[in-house]
């Protein structure tokens, strides 16, 4: 069985991106980088990042990561905001019983994103 299939598939998908938005948007440290990004774009974005970290990292290249994220790099997105992005996934999986074992596979699919998505 695939991550995203023991994750609960497509309705999983859904209960977290709900729920990790939530608690991006409310994170200060977070939400000013989603300052006039519009909010059909947010949710597409939660969705393939979810998306992204269920179904393992050939979803999306780096290219794509790198170059949605080079403006918010520019801004300062760095090392902290990536943890604390990564800290909330873990926090929304875990509220929505995911195991603990098949979050740390996740945050450890998200890992291999951070340079890509830090521009580096
Ligand atoms: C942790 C790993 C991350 C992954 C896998 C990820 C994934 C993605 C994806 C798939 C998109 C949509 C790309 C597109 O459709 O153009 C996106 C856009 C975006 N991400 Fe991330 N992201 C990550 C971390 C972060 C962090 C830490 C921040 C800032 C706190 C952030 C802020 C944004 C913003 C602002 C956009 C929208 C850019 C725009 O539309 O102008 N991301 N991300």
């Amino acid at each position: 069985m695939t991550l995203y299939e023991r994750l609960g598939g497509e309705a999983a998908i859904q209960a977290a991106v709900i729920l990790f938005y939530e608690k991006v948007m409310a994170d200060p440290s977070l939400s000013p980088f989603f300052e006039g990004v519009d909010f059909e774009k947010q949710i597409q974005k939660q969705i393939a990042f979810m998306t992204m970290a269920f179904g393992g990292p050939s979803q999306y290249s780096g290219r794509d990561l790198r170059a949605s994220h080079a403006s918010s790099v520019r801004r300062g997105l760095g090392d902290a905001h990536f943890d604390r992005v990564a800290s909330l996934l873990g926090e929304t999986l875990d509220e929505l019983g995911i195991p603990g074992p098949t979050i740390d596979e996740v945050l450890s699919v998200v890992g291999t994103t951070r340079n890509d998505v830090l521009g580096r």
